[in-house]
């Protein structure tokens, strides 16, 4: 085997190592690890026998009911768990001398490796919990001046938009709403939708990179650029796409980015990320007290106590293997499965698909004529033990479905099943 495979093998299984660090964490207690490198090569979209064989060696789930609602959070690769746990063990066991002793570099190398990861430096990164968290220091701390508005989209996270309506209510900006079309044929007409919606007092447009709602994803860099040209900046929700669909940080243009680990990265849950560019930290107030760090530091948005040191200190492994499955691969994988289901169940006249097939990616929703989606997603589980979600979306709703590596094209063949099941 190369030298250099084999090194990843050991920084896929070894997690993280200082100096001083107790043998508990080190590359041997790690021996077992089961990673090869040699189980990813190939791996076309349709290719059953080796998704198989990455979800039996990789992942453990539950067998008992088939899970395409994937869009909560991701279940953690088996190297990964491991990691965790072995994280759980070494702070637990190390307490306080872990925390003052160890962690302060340790904290230093993920953030290096995640801003590695993402193409950014990590003097424009803050690790968070979570997404909601991360959006929330962003969009809470930009310097609105009276009489700013911000715009979004039926589309976007409730959470965020809560945010905004926040800010709203206690008068410190206005916001305007609007419907994207469910089926826009391009990026090129999402991003005229945006245009036309914008003011003369636009500050903000709040963009949901993939939709939790039904997985339209959109197009940031070509809406950013022509926001930025009219002094417009946009603060980017990438929950949802960071892992799931290839993109780079600075291609989108984008200066304020919130993004999770837990969901497509397949981190323990509790992690999350806030890109800032450079420039523009000075300007943001915190949303965490703070006083005392320089205002162009982007750690003064990250006062936020005692961390969950296991789920950071599994980073680098979520990442790692994260990368060594591939995003473009892993992409085109999700899509396929997305298809085989859009592909049969559009045929049924009473489905209403309402997810562009080729502007999505692994999430996409449907509904059925004249039924309650909270009834239908009943009766895939309590009928079928298929696990889908419903979401608000207009009067209607609709069911969302999210399939992940580890699902089979049969899984996905059954959930048609039980739609057309159902439809008898
Ligand atoms: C589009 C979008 N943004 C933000 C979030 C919030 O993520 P987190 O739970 O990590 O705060 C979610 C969660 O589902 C989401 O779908």
């Amino acid at each position: 085997m190369p030298n250099d495979r084999k090194k990843f093998i050991q920084q896929v299984g070894a997690g993280l190592l200082i100096a001083g660090m107790p043998s508990i964490a080190s590359a041997q207690e790690f021996s077992g690890s089961i990673t090869d490198v040699n189980d990813f090569e190939g791996g076309d979209a349709e290719d059953e026998k080796y998704w198989k064989r990455i979800a039996n060696k990789y992942y453990v789930v539950s067998k008992d009911y088939v899970n395409l609602e994937n869009g909560y959070y991701g279940i953690q690769p088996k190297p990964v768990l491991q990691a965790f746990e072995r994280n759980i063990l070494l702070a637990n066991r190390e307490g306080a001398r872990f925390a003052r002793k160890l962690y302060p570099e340790l904290s230093t190398t993920i953030k290096k490796e995640l801003a590695a990861f993402l193409h950014v430096s990590p003097e424009e990164i803050i690790v968070t919990r979570n997404a909601t968290e991360a959006l929330n220091i962003a969009i809470q701390g930009y310097p609105f001046t009276p009489g700013d508005e911000v715009l979004i989209s039926q589309l976007d996270y409730y959470s965020m938009i809560e945010a905004f309506r926040m800010l709203e209510k206690r008068g410190r900006i206005k916001v305007n709403a609007f419907e994207l079309p469910l089926l826009p044929a391009n990026e090129d007409e999402i991003a005229e939708l945006y245009r036309q919606q914008i003011t003369d007092k636009t500050k903000v447009i709040l963009l949901t990179h993939v939709s939790n709602i039904n997985g339209l994803i959109v197009p940031v860099a070509k809406i950013t650029a022509m926001a930025k040209q009219k002094g417009i900046d946009t603060i980017t929700d990438s929950a949802h796409a960071l892992g799931q669909v290839p993109f780079s940080l600075p291609a989108l243009g984008s200066d304020f980015v919130g993004m999770n680990l837990h969901k497509w990265i397949g981190n323990p849950i509790g992690a999350g990320v806030l890109y800032i560019k450079k420039e523009r930290i000075k300007e943001m107030s915190m949303l965490f007290g703070d006083v005392n760090t320089a205002e162009n530091d982007i750690s003064k948005l990250a006062h936020f106590g005692t961390t969950p040191f296991a789920v950071m200190m599994t980073i680098p492994d979520s990442l790692a293997f994260h990368k060594l499955m591939g995003v473009e691969k892993l992409t085109r994988r999700l899509h396929y499965l997305k298809s085989i289901w859009i592909n049969e169940l559009e045929k049924l006249p009473v489905v209403e698909i309402v997810t562009p097939k080729n502007l999505s990616c692994a999430i996409a929703s449907f509904r059925v004529r004249d039924k309650k989606v909270a009834e239908v997603a009943d009766y895939l589980y309590h009928q079928h033990n298929i696990l889908t979600v419903n979401r608000s979306l207009g009067n209607e709703g609709c069911i969302r479905v999210t399939p992940a590596a580890y699902t089979s094209a049969d899984d996905v063949m059954k959930f048609v099943n039980a739609v057309r099941n159902y439809l008898k």
